[in-house]
């Protein structure tokens, strides 16, 4: 950016207020292209004469922000007025930079950063026909107002007073921003994608008033109505109804997601600026004429980053198919610029883990590579000296340790953007913090080989936690030292795809293995099964397998596991001839299943199995969303093993694919279908009354597997039988 350019913020603290910043200026010439930069410390929203400059939302969006701020550019040669004056205006809100953040998360920087002004840094840069330039960059001579933001923040909403006449205009100060840290737009944008218009209008047994959209999203809801001036307007955002079927917020906590609306005459049409909700219902608190409200004048406006839809999972059971839709809501939701936990309450993080147990179905559902590029590109950013890699990205919670599964995001995410686009440059950039991750485990433990020792998260929320404790049984010592084996395991294969000497990783990678056979010669949960099966630490797969499977049966075939071990299980017992009892699993409707949540009305994936009792009473307030995307990783299982489509390894990004669908006699048909950048892949099988036939469409070269048997195909559609069974 130019020199000129200068950090400005309001002279006057307009405290909770949303300055809008203002330059006029009139061209004596005729510019043949007008391009705006634009950063700002908050999220900011641009318009000239009077039109928003672009449909991007919640810009600059949210990176390590003390290490790396995006900044935009657009062109905006069709707004401006060729002849007369042209008004540029920027609102500025909190957004994530400025926010408090949530009650849990009260670390020293979100106070540094709270105290930072309503700051805008950038200029607009006119192209003349004569080849001459001009610059308006952000400095003193720019003014400022109170707009009528009266207030924004990410987690408690945005009041807006429609009514509010600004008009006085004040001075801006120039200060010392982050002007070092600047970088260009990395991520996908975010912009409104969907609407969802209102189901229905609820009055519910406690007289409020409430509006159900059917379907739970990440954005904001815009209303039209008809108002005197000065009538109010409250709204509260909810996932679900309570037991008695009124409205809910407890599980929000600390996050006040409120809208308040201060309306002018007439009639009017709204939706908050810069901020987002994530909700399926809304209460009314306050509205104009409440007992006349009507659903058309309510829409849902889901928000989130520009991905391109490439996954689809199908088949003829209804509920796995609203299963499949929940987990691509589930993606929508919490791929708004960070894959966050979840959208709601007072978190709202990039937790580490949470990302990697789900970023392999994510790469299959969309288009995810340049999404998680500029989210890893933080993650890089915030892995310190050591290798350490926090447990959230952006790093807000600054707690300076690392977990188990969650750190090893830092490997896992690299090579799944490898074999799900085939993009070398992705290895290239991110080895050295996969390699730093890996050593950093290998000084932080207490004995060589494996992790032991350290606090870690566990299988977080596993079925089989002590009573009053959020963690799994599973031990943590060895879920810490089978996911370092993983992580060096997939250390050694980036190195190799990358051409690098791995010699010290490979010694290293069976001294692990060897460790861990050592130490741990026997397991005592479905997730330490699952682990030492799926990342081959086990000396007798098909022993332990065998085992696993009888766990799950003497068990009523009931999972018990939590994050760490719930993607892979299905993996697990497929790998090992238990295809049938993944199925179980999969196609369970009783509680604890995934499909437990669709019959209670899930319309988005839940953190907890258990988030709704049977009895319609919830897990608890304190931590239960109902938007987590974390156990959606089982589509991963439908994509590649029900389905059967997987990369082949040594042509990552479906160079070649192979294709080994796993019919089962309960559904009639499955399929997915999955674009790549070689074309569509599509794997369908279909119940007949002689076994099954197999639809295969594929782009690329293919190894088709049935029933045993192998067929190296080229590319083309394929029609394939299972051998007549008697
Ligand atoms: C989040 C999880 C996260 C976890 C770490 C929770 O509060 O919502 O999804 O991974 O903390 O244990």
């Amino acid at each position: 950016m130019n020199r000129g350019v200068r950090w400005i913020s309001p002279q006057e603290d307009m405290k909770d207020v949303c300055p809008v910043f203002m330059k006029r200026w009139k061209s004596e010439k005729k510019p043949v292209k007008a391009e705006l930069t634009l950063t700002a410390l908050g999220v900011y929203c641009a318009y000239i004469n009077g039109k928003r400059v672009s449909d991007q939302v919640l810009a600059p969006g949210w990176t390590a922000y003390g290490k790396r701020l995006q900044y935009q550019t657009y062109d905006v040669t069709a707004l401006l007025r060729m002849q007369g004056e042209n008004d540029l205006e920027v609102l500025v809100g909190k957004g994530w930079y400025r926010s408090p953040m949530g009650e849990q998360v009260k670390p020293p920087g979100s106070r540094k950063r709270m105290a930072m002004p309503a700051g805008l840094y950038g200029g607009l840069r006119l192209f003349y026909e004569d080849g001459s330039c001009e610059e308006i960059c952000t400095d003193v001579s720019w003014e400022c107002g109170e707009s009528s933001v009266r207030f924004s923040e990410i987690y408690d909403g945005e009041a807006y007073d429609a009514s509010f006449a600004s008009g006085e205009k004040k001075a801006v100060k120039e200060f010392a921003g982050p002007d070092h840290t600047l970088i260009p737009q990395e991520g996908e944008a975010v912009r409104e994608q969907e609407i969802v218009y209102a189901k229905e209008i609820i009055r519910t047994p406690a007289g409020e008033t409430v509006v159900d959209f059917g379907q739970e999203i990440t954005g904001y809801v815009e209303f039209s109505v008809n108002a005197h001036e000065g009538e109010r307007i409250r709204i509260l955002h909810g996932e679900v109804l309570d037991a008695q079927g009124n409205f809910y917020r407890g599980n929000y906590r600390s996050a006040r997601a409120q809208i308040d609306y201060t309306c002018r005459d007439g009639e009017q049409t709204w939706h908050p600026l810069l901020t987002f909700f994530a909700f399926r219902y809304i209460k009314l608190e306050m509205f104009p004429r409440i007992d006349e409200v009507k659903t058309g004048q309510f829409r849902a406006i889901a928000v989130y980053s520009d991905m391109e839809r490439t996954g689809r999972l199908f088949c003829s059971d209804g509920e796995l198919n609203r299963f499949f839709s929940n987990v691509i809501w589930g993606q929508k939701c919490n791929f708004l610029d960070v894959p966050t936990d979840c959208p709601q309450r007072d978190e709202r993080l990039g937790w580490t883990g949470d990302a990697q147990v789900f970023i392999k179905a994510a790469s299959y559902n969309f288009n995810v590579k340049r999404f998680f590029m500029k989210w890893l590109r933080d993650m890089k950013a915030e892995q310190d000296e050591s290798g350490l890699i926090p447990q959230v990205v952006p790093d807000y919670l600054e707690r300076g340790s690392a977990s188990a599964a969650w750190g090893d995001a830092a490997v896992i995410c690299p090579w799944q953007m490898y074999m799900a686009y085939g993009d070398i440059s992705v290895l290239r950039e991110m080895y050295g913090m996969m390699k730093k991750w890996t050593d950093y485990i290998g000084n932080a433990t207490s004995e060589p080989y494996l992790w032991i020792g350290g606090e870690h998260f566990g299988d977080w929320l596993g079925l089989d936690a002590p009573s009053g404790s959020y963690k799994g049984s599973s031990r943590d010592d060895l879920i810490a030292s089978a996911f370092y084996a993983n992580s060096v395991s997939l250390v050694i294969k980036a190195g190799k795809a990358l051409g690098e000497d791995t010699q010290k990783y490979e010694k290293l990678y069976s001294k692990i293995v060897q460790a861990f056979r050592d130490r741990f010669d026997g397991y005592c949960t479905q997730t330490e099964y699952v682990l030492a099966l799926c990342f081959e630490l086990s000396p007798d797969p098909e022993r332990d397998a065998r085992r696993l499977a009888e766990m799950i049966r003497e068990d009523g075939s009931r999972l018990r596991t939590g994050f760490v071990g719930t993607p892979w299980l299905l993996h697990a017992l497929s790998r090992h001839g238990y295809t049938e009892l993944a199925y179980t699993l999969l196609l369970r409707r009783e509680y604890p299943s995934w499909l437990y949540s669709v019959r209670k009305g899930a319309t988005t994936v839940w953190e907890h199995w258990d988030g709704i009792m049977e009895d319609g009473s919830f897990w608890s307030d304190d931590m239960n969303s109902f938007n987590h995307y974390a156990y959606g990783a089982v589509a991963d299982w439908v994509y590649e093993v029900a389905a059967g489509i997987r990369p082949v390894e040594e042509a990552p990004g479906f160079g070649r694919v192979r294709i080994e669908p796993h019919p089962d006699g309960r559904l009639e048909w499955l399929g997915a279908s999955l674009k790549t950048k070689y074309g569509e892949i599509e794997s369908v099988w279909i119940r007949t009354d002689k076994g099954f036939r197999y639809e295969i469409s594929t782009p690329v070269p293919a190894e088709i597997r049935i029933d045993g048997t192998e067929y190296k195909v080229n590319a083309g559609k394929y029609m394939l039988y299972s051998p007549v069974s008697n």
